[in-house]
Order: C-alpha cells, then sequence, then structure tokens
C-alpha cells in the first residue's frame, strides 16, 4: 500500500477508492501570451501532486493537505465564490464548476501531498484544481476528456478563484507528454507533441527556484491582461494574436504612447519566437533554442515589466557561466528560471548562480535539472 494510501487510512479512518497524479509545469517559452490566444510550449515536471479521495453519501467534503495543515470541510450545497475559506479555494472551486456545469458528482473526502515546489510558479494551483476534478469525475463516473478538464480548471480559477490566468498551465499539466513539449495554439485549442530530447543532445535543463518572495502577483498579473485586451481594442482586433511581425511597427504607432506599447511588442514578438523554437525542435537543432531563450527573457524584463532582481541575477549568472540560454518561466514577480546547458556545465552554472546570489545578499535558490514527463494519471 502506498504511503498516501496509508495516510488517507489514518486522516479520514476508512479506504481512498482512486489515486491520481497531476505534475507541476514548467514553460519553455511563449510567455503571457495564453490570453492573447497566442502560442506556449510548456513542459510537464517530474514533480507532483497527488490526490488520494473516496466518496461520501452526505454531499459534504473534507480536505487534507501535507502541505497545508489546516483541514476544511463545507457542503457541495450552497457551495459559491467567496463561500470558503482561502486554503481550500482551488479545491472547492474545482467542484463548484463541475457542479455549474452539470456534472453528477457528491461529497468527497480529499487528501493531498505534493513534491511540486510550492509558491514557486511551477503550477500547484492548476495542478491542484486538475486533480480534485479527476478524483470527483473519476468516482461519480463522468469523466470529461483531458483538455475539457484543462477548461474546467481553468474556470475554477477565473470564476470561483478571481485570477484572471490563461489556459497554459492546465494545458500542460493535463496534456504533456514525456520526453516532449507541448505546443499549444491558445486559440483553436491544438495541440502539437514536439521532440525535446535533451540527452540526446547532450544538453540539460536546469530549473533555478529563486525562492524570491512573489508579491503582487495577481493584481499586477490582471494589470498586464487589462493592457493587453485594452490594446486589442484600439487595434481593433479580438486578441492581439492577430497581431503578426510584419505588421508590428504600424500597430505599435496606432497605440498611446507609455508601457501599452511595450506590452505588445512583447506579445507579439513572443508568439514570434515560440514559432521558431518549435521549427528548431522539428528540425533537431536543440541548441539553437538557446538565444531564443535569452531574448524572451530581456522581452519580459524590460517590455512586459515582470522580472525581479533574484530572476535577473539567476540568467545573468548561467549565462555567463557558459548557458546557451536562459529566461524567467511563468507569470513572473518571482518564481524560476530555467537555462538551457551542456550536461557538462551543470555544475558550474549552479555554483554560478549559487555564489551570485549569495554576493548580491540573496537567500540560496533551490537548483534542479528536469526532464519533460508525463501529464496527469490516475494511479490507482
Ligand atoms: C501564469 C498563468 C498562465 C500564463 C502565465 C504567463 O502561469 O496562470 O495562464 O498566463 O502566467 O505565461
Amino acid at each position: 500500500m502506498s504511503d498516501l494510501a496509508a495516510q488517507f487510512r489514518e486522516a479520514f479512518g476508512r479506504s481512498a477508492e482512486g489515486m491520481w497524479a497531476v505534475p507541476g509545469r514548467i514553460n519553455l517559452i511563449g510567455e503571457h501570451t495564453d490570453y492573447n490566444d497566442g502560442f506556449a510550449l510548456p513542459i510537464a515536471l517530474p514533480h507532483s501532486l497527488t490526490v488520494a479521495a473516496a466518496r461520501r453519501g452526505d454531499g459534504r467534503v473534507r480536505l487534507r493537505s501535507h502541505q497545508f495543515p489546516e483541514p476544511h470541510e463545507f457542503s457541495l450545497d450552497g457551495l459559491v465564490p467567496g463561500s470558503v475559506p482561502e486554503g481550500a479555494g482551488y479545491q472547492a472551486g474545482a467542484l463548484w464548476v463541475l457542479l455549474e456545469e452539470g456534472h453528477e458528482i457528491g461529497g468527497l473526502d480529499l487528501l493531498v501531498d505534493s513534491t511540486i515546489p510550492a509558491g514557486s510558479g511551477l503550477s500547484t494551483s492548476a495542478a491542484l484544481c486538475c486533480a480534485t476534478i479527476l478524483a470527483a469525475t473519476g468516482l461519480y463516473g463522468d469523466e470529461p476528456a483531458p483538455a475539457q478538464v484543462a477548461r474546467l480548471a481553468q474556470r475554477a480559477e477565473n470564476d470561483f478563484v478571481g485570477m484572471p490566468c490563461g489556459i497554459m498551465d492546465q494545458s500542460a499539466v493535463m496534456l504533456a507528454e514525456e520526453g516532449r513539449a507541448l505546443f499549444l495554439d491558445c486559440r483553436s485549442l491544438a495541440t502539437g507533441s514536439e521532440p525535446f530530447d535533451l540527452a540526446a543532445q547532450g544538453l540539460s535543463l536546469l530549473v533555478v527556484d529563486t525562492k524570491a518572495p512573489r508579491r503582487l502577483v495577481e493584481g499586477a498579473y490582471a494589470e498586464r491582461r487589462g493592457s493587453c485586451e485594452e490594446a486589442g481594442r484600439v487595434l481593433g482586433v479580438a486578441a492581439l494574436r492577430e497581431i503578426a511581425g510584419p505588421s508590428l511597427q504600424e500597430a505599435l504607432e496606432r497605440l498611446p504612447e507609455g508601457p501599452i506599447r511595450a506590452r505588445v511588442r512583447h506579445v507579439v514578438t513572443e508568439n514570434d519566437r515560440v514559432l521558431q523554437t518549435v521549427e528548431l525542435l522539428r528540425a533537431g537543432r536543440l541548441r539553437e533554442v538557446g538565444p531564443l531563450l535569452t531574448a524572451s527573457h530581456v522581452s519580459l524584463r524590460d517590455d512586459y515589466e515582470v522580472s525581479v532582481a533574484e530572476v535577473d541575477t539567476a540568467v545573468e549568472a548561467s549565462l555567463s557561466a557558459g548557458a546557451l540560454g536562459a529566461r524567467i518561466t511563468g507569470g513572473g514577480f518571482g518564481g524560476c528560471v530555467i537555462a538551457l546547458v551542456d550536461s557538462d556545465r551543470v555544475e558550474a552554472c549552479t555554483e554560478a548562480v549559487r555564489a551570485a546570489f549569495a554576493e548580491r545578499g540573496f537567500g540560496a535558490p533551490e537548483v534542479f535539472t528536469a526532464l519533460p514527463s508525463a501529464g496527469a494519471r490516475r494511479l490507482h
């Protein structure tokens, strides 16, 4: 019996009926493009969140988690946004959205454990929403397709938690495949499975969790999204996806001067970088992706203004230690950096990042290498 099964029995005094694992994600490139109907290219991490669950006949939900020691309990009846305490919001939101959309689910006992570093922008929240949807629909016999789970989980965050995220994180954790990168068209929701065989090219993907406190994340995220929508209105397009590279200059001139121009420039050039990256991956030219990663970082730092000092330090230190490219990954304002490095430079890059953090007086970062891993799956 797995640890989680034993812990479930201990927490609830009965056996779990099913268990699911949903990974965290990093985005290789294509940042702040998803809510502009653009392109993204995430992979799933080897780290995952697991949930064990059993049905209850009384319409109540009991939540336990190793990461949030405080237990929560609420009734499905009368569940509305704002009706549960903050720590229970993602899971309550996931169940609320299922009820809203007519899924026949009932009460649940749920126990969550996770190896995804929390608060690091590696999509614990998307994993938690997706895992809850999988458990509820799996046990009550009404399982949506994986892409549909992603859409429901996004709606839980948008409409219940109040985070206006796009669909990149949820798609990544549901649809990613081992050894591959997920090419996501956030307008059509079409996906491609792209080769991403690091080992075959003697490369490694370094992840630096900067541990920088992520401040004002939701407000600043919503503000960026609002600027993109405003630009779309001025330019007469439904989403910035419709501005292609060659018409960028003309589009910028039609916008009021100020940060809004820089935000649009980021989105348009970032979409282009994703397409270039996908072409390189398909041609087996993974090494050449490095400069695109670094260009993405510069754009996110200078035009989208979502970087912080710890993140820039990690990017610069890994580049100066020989990384082929490095960038912030995820929504920003802290979180993680990825660096594409020759495998024999992993140690040197790690040391360079650690030394630069120590020199700047930042707390020690967590550094690890990541292989593209499988998306969500039922364990039992
Ligand atoms: C967060 C959001 C995603 C996406 C990224 C930025 O992770 O949840 O939808 O917008 O930021 O690319």
